[in-house]
């Protein structure tokens, strides 16, 4: 028998803390070894001096998710999960959303029959919690964290999600007490729907009005907000798809201040603003409305600072795949229809990973150890994945990259294979795209999509590292 099933030779191995030259053996779909010069493997690959990073992990995607309006996501577990393969992700934190009035077990069987059979990377779930009874906090919460089930969402806006302060404080005591991680939609949901109406009445309906209805500062207000429930009941929060500077300083006074809140960002708030949602009233910009919505290039820049200063822990796509041409999608409500009924989201899980390696690590805005840490490290952590995912080291899954980074190409949506009709990205050059990837030691895209669907498994999650480190009990906030 020979040791090992792979061996990927002379790879440039970077991860979250280093960057070294060796062969890495895989057994059973682990890495066994890191080396030189390692010897018997049924299979070898040579890297030949390209970089070679652990697997992307992307912990903010909706995949088959019910949006109760009509409209229908694109992407299920097969195809959004090969569109990730082919992008170099190898895990992917789908949410189970609870409906208002159904049980949180339901939600999350549900879920589960949704990925049975069809996910082809490995895959874990965020709860959505929206209807918090009695029984969900006292019972099936605590049952669904003891069971793997360690994050959740919740949101303070959309009618159909949102919670209200009381019931934000209720939860996140739940989540104190449990260890769990809470991830914040942040956006005040009364100041959204003030200006929606304003902006309705004024005949202001096309989808450019979607970021008007959404200002920063509405952001700001939740975050900030957000912050202080954390911080009455002492857990730790990562605030979602930040979008700009000043959710950013609020973050960043919060985390001066010594509490536990960490952020995300995602490729929109780096490579779209608000004008891609259009400058006149055509239909188009509907492509590129999702919430928060982008802003501009100086709080672009800021969430480049972000990425820099460690002021963000992850960097998720937020995939919400809708379609822009037929009737399910973007024009569930028709093509005139106001911007506060086009379906909320764009796609992005086959594109983040190269577009941060291309315009981030290539344009030497991060290093290439910042980018294995936003792209994969610092989601295992926080998300109770680590040390199995995330990293390059023995005993670690072997998911792992192969980088081609002298190209120089056209980023279109012919070359992806998720189910939506368009990419926001369509014509940013790109001069980096995996070769390879492998997720527990199987290829799954080596220039084409590979791997069955159902190869992929459901992950369990252990309490997230974060959660461990609280204030004692006796302490009061000042
Ligand atoms: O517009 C967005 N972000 N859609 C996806 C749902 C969410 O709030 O993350
Ligand atoms: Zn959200
Ligand atoms: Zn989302």
């Amino acid at each position: 028998m020979q040791a090992f099933d792979l061996i990927i030779r002379n790879a440039n191995v970077v991860t979250a803390a280093d960057g070294f030259l060796c062969d890495i053996g895989v057994r059973d779909g682990r890495i066994v070894a890191l080396g030189l010069g390692l010897q018997g493997a049924a299979q070898e690959v040579d890297a030949r001096g390209r970089t070679v990073t652990p697997g992307g992990i992307d912990s903010h995607v909706h995949l088959d998710q019910p949006t109760g309006d009509g409209s229908v996501m694109a992407d299920d577990f097969e195809s959004g999960t090969r569109s990730a393969a082919c992008g170099g992700t190898t895990t992917v934190i789908p949410f189970a959303c609870q409906q208002k009035g159904q049980s949180l077990r339901a939600a999350v069987e549900d879920y589960h029959r949704r990925a049975d059979g069809r996910a082809l990377i490995d895959y874990a779930f965020h709860l959505i919690v929206t209807d918090p009874t009695e029984d969900v906090l006292r019972r099936e919460l605590p049952e669904l964290i003891a069971e793997g089930y360690t994050s959740f969402k919740i949101y303070m806006t959309y009618d159909a999600l949102k919670l209200n302060d009381r019931e934000i404080l209720e939860t996140l005591s739940v989540a104190r007490a449990e260890g769990a991680m809470v991830m914040l939609h942040a956006e005040n949901s009364d100041c959204i729907a003030w200006l929606t109406e304003r902006l309705l009445a004024a005949g202001h309906s096309a989808p450019r009005y979607h970021a008007t209805s959404r200002p920063m500062l509405v952001e700001r207000e939740a975050t900030h907000r957000a912050i202080a429930l954390a911080e009455l009941v002492d857990v730790p929060i990562l605030i979602v798809h930040v979008s700009g500077r000043q959710a950013i300083e609020q973050i960043r006074w919060a985390q001066s201040h010594g509490l536990k809140v960490y952020g995300e960002t995602c490729p929109q708030y780096l490579f779209l603003t608000a004008d891609s949602l259009g400058c006149d009233d055509s239909f188009e910009g509907a492509k590129c409305i999702c919430s928060p919505p982008p802003r501009d290039a100086g709080n672009q820049q800021v969430v480049w600072n972000g990425l820099q200063n460690g002021s963000f822990e992850v960097f998720s796509s937020d995939h919400a795949p809708f379609r822009y041409g037929g009737p399910d999608g973007k024009r569930a409500h028709g093509e005139t229809a106001p911007f506060s009924e086009v379906a909320n989201g764009i796609p992005g899980v086959e594109t983040r990973m190269a577009l941060l390696w291309s315009e981030g690590v290539r344009k030497g805005r991060i290093t290439p150890q910042a980018f294995v840490a936003l792209t994969a490290t610092n989601a295992a952590r926080l998300y109770g994945l680590y040390p199995r995912k995330g990293s390059i080291a023995i005993g670690s899954d072997a998911d792992l990259v192969i980088w081609d980074e002298d190209l120089d190409i056209e980023l279109t949506n012919e070359m992806l294979h998720h189910n939506v009709d368009y990419t926001p990205y369509e014509g940013m050059r790109l001069t980096a795209w995996p070769a390879m990837t492998f997720a527990r030691g199987e290829r799954v895209w080596d220039g084409s999509p590979l791997g069955e669907p159902g190869r992929g498994e459901f992950l369990p999650c252990a309490r997230p590292e974060p959660a461990k480190a609280r204030r004692r009990e006796s302490e009061l906030p000042e």
